[in-house]
């Protein structure tokens, strides 16, 4: 097999100071990328600042002889967003790649939840891959090449208690990746979004302690390497893994019914009446844009 490597490719890690973020900043720099390792150095519930947890990772990188840089912005306001690709822009002149991996938690039941707690954790995933993303994709796109990932989680996906704050940042990255993707394909644009798992300090309470060794960071760097990788072409797609399982999730809808003929109204007895077929998605199909949707009401249009 060639061996993937990213020589000459600048690589944007958010959080990349701890967890699965530290796994996918060493493994881009010993394969060649220079990258700019962003962390703010905060709790697991973005408390607090750090610039010791982007150094760490910075100094590991340089004294194994790769190229790295330490940027300490929040990818959560816009200025924090510009001034990351800012330091990438000024120390290695481009941006190939940006990984949107920093995270926080603020868990609490949906009715118990504040403002405050809801709005810090969405600010963070779903602003944040806002602030940062467009100011990467502006030199992107004039460089005619781009590979980003988004960071999801199966509490999106699937949902958990107490993350609906979580949970629908998480689902939101999804909306972004969507319609992004549309936007700059012709800019040799890649995304993806991935759902990891892994034992870190912010899972550490919520498995179980055998686990530790088996949920390592590292089996997630690999699938989000190669999303990364100039080898990959896939766009739009949504991955999830852990403990070394990789499989792609996708948002697929059911071929439905046709009810009326899109003259008369329709009420609400029939949808009752047919409601096992609408809710039927044995014969499942996925869509590469919204436009999609008129595949299953072409009978009625014509
Ligand atoms: P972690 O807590 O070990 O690392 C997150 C890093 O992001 C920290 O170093 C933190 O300082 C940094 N960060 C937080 N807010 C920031 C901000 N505003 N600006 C810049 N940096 C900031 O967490 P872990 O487990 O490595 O998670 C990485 C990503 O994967 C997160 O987006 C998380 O939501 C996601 N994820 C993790 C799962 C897991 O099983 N560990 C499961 C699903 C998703």
């Amino acid at each position: 097999m060639d061996k993937i490597n990213y020589d000459g490719k600048v690589a944007i890690v958010t959080g990349g100071g701890q967890g699965i973020g530290r796994m996918y900043a060493l493994e881009l720099a010993g394969r060649g990328a220079k990258v700019v390792v962003n962390d703010l150095g905060v709790a697991r519930d973005g408390t607090g600042t750090d610039t010791s947890a982007a150094d760490k990772v910075v100094d590991e990188i340089i004294s194994a002889g790769g190229k790295a840089v330490a940027n300490y912005d929040s990818v959560a306001t816009m200025d924090g967003g510009k001034n990351i690709v800012k330091t990438a822009m000024d120390t290695y002149d481009k941006v190939d790649i940006l990984i949107n991996n920093a995270g926080i938690i603020r868990d609490k039941s949906f009715m118990k939840m504040t403002e405050e707690e809801w709005d810090s954790v969405v600010n963070v995933h779903l602003k944040g891959a806002f602030c940062v993303t467009q100011p990467a994709v502006k030199v992107m796109k004039e460089n005619n090449y781009g590979r980003i990932v988004f960071t999801a989680s199966t509490s999106g996906l699937y949902g958990n208690f107490g993350q609906t704050n979580y949970g629908a940042a998480k689902m939101g990255l999804i909306g972004i990746m969507n319609s992004l993707k549309l936007e700059v394909s012709k800019y040799n644009i890649k995304i993806n979004t991935v759902a990891p798992t892994a034992w870190s300090r912010m899972t550490a309470d919520v498995f179980p302690p055998e686990f530790e060794a088996k949920l390592n960071a590292q089996f997630n760097e690999p699938m989000v390497l190669y999303l990364c990788a100039e080898e990959n072409t896939a766009s739009g797609h949504v991955f999830t893994m852990g403990a070394g399982w990789y499989g792609r999730t996708a948002i697929v809808s059911g071929d439905g019914i046709c009810i009326g003929n899109a003259k008369r109204s329709i009420s609400v007895e029939e949808i009752k009446e047919n409601f096992k077929k609408i809710s039927d998605v044995e014969n499942k199909r996925e869509h590469d844009s919204a436009l999609g949707m008129f595949e299953y009401m072409g009978p009625l249009l014509s």
